[in-house]
Order: C-alpha cells, then structure tokens, then sequence
C-alpha cells in the first residue's frame, strides 16, 4: 500500500489522506481540506520548493551526487567543464558534445569593451567584487537582448553558455580594477580555470600560477561548488526565474542572494575569522565566545548536513596538495585546531555542527594568491552552471510563478490621522 498521512480538521471533524510522494505532500491535496490554512514556514526549513532531478544531498549521511554522479568520482574523475554540461543537460557528454561545449565556452569568454571601460572602470576604487559582479552579470541583459526569449531554446543556450564562459573574465577584470592594473583579456588556448588564473595574475610570479597543479586545484574546487540544490541563491534563482525574467538578471539576483555571509560570504568570513582569532592559544577562547552567543563559529554548520560535508573532506585534501606547491597558509594550523576543539565540544556535537565547504576552501584560495575580498566571486563563477541548471529545469516544469503566502500580524483597520493631528 502506497504511504500516505491522514490530516484531520478539528473544527469539523472533517478528514483527507494525503499520499506521500518522492519523500512530500503536496499542498494541493492539503488545499483540499484547508484552503486558507497556510504553513507557516519562515527560512522554509520543511517546505520542499519543488521537485528536482539534478542534484541530491542526504544531510544524514554525508551524500552529495549530481545527476546521481557521486562528488567524490566526479572531483576525483572529471572537469568543471564536463560537470557544468552534466548538470545543464542531465548526462555526460559524448566526446563530440564536449569537444563542441569546451569551444563554445572559450569562444564566449570575451565581454564587450563599454561593460569593461565604462561599467566596471565606473566603480569606486575599492568597491568589492561581489557588487560588481552582481551588477555586472546583471548588466550583461541589456547587451544581448535576444536573451528575453527564454523559451527558444538555442537562443537560451546560447545566454547559458555566455553566463559560464563571462563570470571568470568579469572576476579578474573587478579584480584587476580593485588593484589598479590593466585588465587582461582571456586566452583561448587555455582550459577554463587556467585562463582564469592568467587572467588574475599575469605578470606576477609572487604565486606559482603557472603551475598546472593550482589549475587543476581550482577546477576541482569549481566541481565541489558547481551546484548544491535548493540552498538560498539556487531558490532565489528559481524564484525569479519563475516570473520569466531573463537568465542574466535571475543570475545576479541568485549572485546576490549568494554574497550574504550566511551563505557564500562565508568562506570570506573565516579567514577574517581565523585572522581575529590570531594563534593557537587564543582558540579556547574563542570557541567559548562562540559557545557564549557572541558570534559564530565561521564555515561551521549546514542548514542540510548534520553530519560531515563531503565536500569540506574533499577539500582538505586539495588543500595539502596545493600547499605542497604555493607552502602552507600560515592560518592553517589555527583552523585545525579550532576543528578539533569544536569537534569535541558538546556544543557543536549536540548541534550535529561539522565544518562546511567554506572552512577549508578560502585558506587554499588564499594560499593561491587570491585577496580575501573575492573569494565569493570564487563560489559565484562554478556555482553559475548549477544555477543555470535549475533556470532551465523551472522553464521545462512550466512551473507557476513563486508566490508565497504571509501571516498578517499587523494593526487591525484604522482610520487615517491628518499630520497636524499627530
Ligand atoms: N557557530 C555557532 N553556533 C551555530 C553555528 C555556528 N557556525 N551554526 C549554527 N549554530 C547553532 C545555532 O546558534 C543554533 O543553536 P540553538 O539551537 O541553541 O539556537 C543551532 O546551531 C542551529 O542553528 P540555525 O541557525 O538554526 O541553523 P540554520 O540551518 O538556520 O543555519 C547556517 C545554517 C549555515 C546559516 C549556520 O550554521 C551558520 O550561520 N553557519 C556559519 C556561516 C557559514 O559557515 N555559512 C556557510 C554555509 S555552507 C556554504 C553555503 O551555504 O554557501
């Protein structure tokens, strides 16, 4: 027999079975018997916001796949690349299909000169590359005015492609910007991540960007972030998505929704984080604060992991081999320590508190030779495919646009009161 819960209305004794389907109820069979009965579900810590088939997490047990691809075979096997096509279109590509992707992407990696001179060159000196890039993937929408015709779907895979190949060209130009040195254009000879670096760090030989282990580093780290189901900048991308804006302005807002320190904003936070914290002495102390309520204990927790993120472990071990190459953060041995004391702390035990993708990623960010400030510009550039992904899947479910319920708590109706009488 096909599971099911039955709901019952006191009020009127009335009754409704509700099968459950994939893990959920639908609202429709509870709209049934409750029509204006809303869930009250701030933060939509129990509302599942859709059905999906491209990425699946078990928080219990430490699961990510993409596509049903584990993490571990895919940042072991594959390439940001390969993963960017499977997530879009939902197999791995043949070796034509991927010959075909790989050109397209590098053959879309230009931006045009007035988004270069006069939209990032208009910033202020020190704005930060996550509001650049917000507004500048946002501003993308008004050069390629194809883009509205989201249901034709070449054209719309062609804004897909586009958004992929620019979000690294527009990083390292608000980058280049922030410190005052000529922008460098992409080089298609490259392979994504490495053109990214060259155009980061070209002349500059105070990290070893050049060698090939740092770009196979990064393209791993791109993997590990290219999706993560519903997490706050995915549901805001399906979110607006769902009114038919345009790919480039649901991709910023996403972008946007990302920056907060919550969310992608964290890997930033940590190493600021680790750098108040200072030695290893001082960090009794400040798990005590943490414990004391007096701030957080940065790139810890998971609203959907209660067990250990795959893909921090993941990258503990990227971070060794890529600080055999560039020499080890000096802030590593901090973090280490302050996993350990929190792993046995009963706190963060009891709390099912683990590390998360940001805890590690930003020390090997740092150790590449990149400045704090863009490290969610880092999470922003891979996570793009899985947010196209979903842009696209919203369209292909015809789903209706996004409209939450509230619960009016305001003042009951009142007469209006002319200033003078205030
Ligand atoms: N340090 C100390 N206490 C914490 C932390 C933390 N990092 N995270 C959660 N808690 C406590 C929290 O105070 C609460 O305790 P109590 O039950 O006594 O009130 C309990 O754990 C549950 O926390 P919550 O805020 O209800 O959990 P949430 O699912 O709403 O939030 C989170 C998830 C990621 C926002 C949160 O864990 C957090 O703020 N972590 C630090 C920031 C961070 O690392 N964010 C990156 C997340 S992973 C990558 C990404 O999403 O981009």
């Amino acid at each position: 027999m096909a599971e099911s819960v039955t709901i019952t209305d006191n009020r009127t004794g009335e009754s409704i079975e509700v099968p459950i389907t994939n893990g959920g109820v639908s609202a429709t069979e509870w709209k049934k018997l409750l029509g204006n009965i809303w869930f009250h579900d701030p933060g939509y810590t129990q509302t599942a916001a859709t059905s999906s088939s491209i990425t699946e997490i078990d928080g219990d047990a430490g699961i990510l796949r993409y596509r049903g691809y584990p993490i571990e075979q895919l940042a072991e096997q594959s390439t940001y690349l390969e993963v960017a096509y499977l997530l879009i279109y939902g197999e791995l590509p043949t070796p034509e299909q991927f010959e075909q992707w790989k050109h397209d992407i590098t053959y879309h990696t230009f931006i045009h000169e007035n988004v270069r001179k006069r939209f990032m060159e208009g910033f202020h000196y020190d704005a930060h590359p996550m509001g650049m890039l917000v507004s500048a993937v946002a501003a993308l929408s008004t050069f390629y005015l194809e883009a509205k015709d989201i249901f034709d779907e070449p054209v719309l895979d062609k804004q897909v492609v586009r958004l992929i190949a620019k979000m690294p060209t527009l990083a390292a130009c608000a980058y280049r910007f922030s410190i005052g040195m000529p922008f460098i254009w992409p080089d298609n000879s490259k392979g994504f991540a490495e053109n990214f670096l060259k155009m980061m760090f070209e002349p500059w030989d105070h990290v070893p960007w050049r060698d090939p282990k740092l770009s196979h580093a990064l393209d791993v780290l791109f993997i590990l972030h290219a999706d993560h189901e519903l997490n706050c900048g995915t549901a805001t991308m399906r979110m607006v998505a769902s009114s038919h804006a345009d790919p480039y302005t649901a991709t910023a807002a996403a972008a946007a929704a990302l920056y907060g320190p919550r969310h992608g904003g964290a890997n930033e936070q940590v190493i600021r984080m680790l750098h108040s914290i200072g030695s290893m002495d001082n960090v009794a102390g400040f798990v005590a604060d943490v414990k004391a309520g007096k701030g957080r204990l940065q790139g810890f927790g998971h609203r959907v992991y209660k067990n250990f993120d795959p893909r921090a472990q993941i990258i503990k071990r990227i971070a060794d081999e890529v600080f055999e190459t560039t020499g080890k953060n000096p802030l590593l041995d901090i973090a280490l320590k302050l996993e350990e004391v929190a792993l046995a702390d009963d706190y963060f035990v009891s709390r099912k508190l683990y590390p998360n993708v940001d805890f590690y990623s930003g020390l090997i960010y740092q150790a590449m030779g990149f400045p704090v400030d863009i490290f969610t510009v880092l999470f922003a550039i891979p996570r793009t495919a899985g947010w196209l992904a979903h842009y696209k899947e919203l369209l292909e479910q015809d789903q209706k646009i996004a409209r939450p319920r509230q619960l009016y708590t305001g003042a009951d109706v009142r007469d209006y009161v002319g200033i003078d009488q205030r």
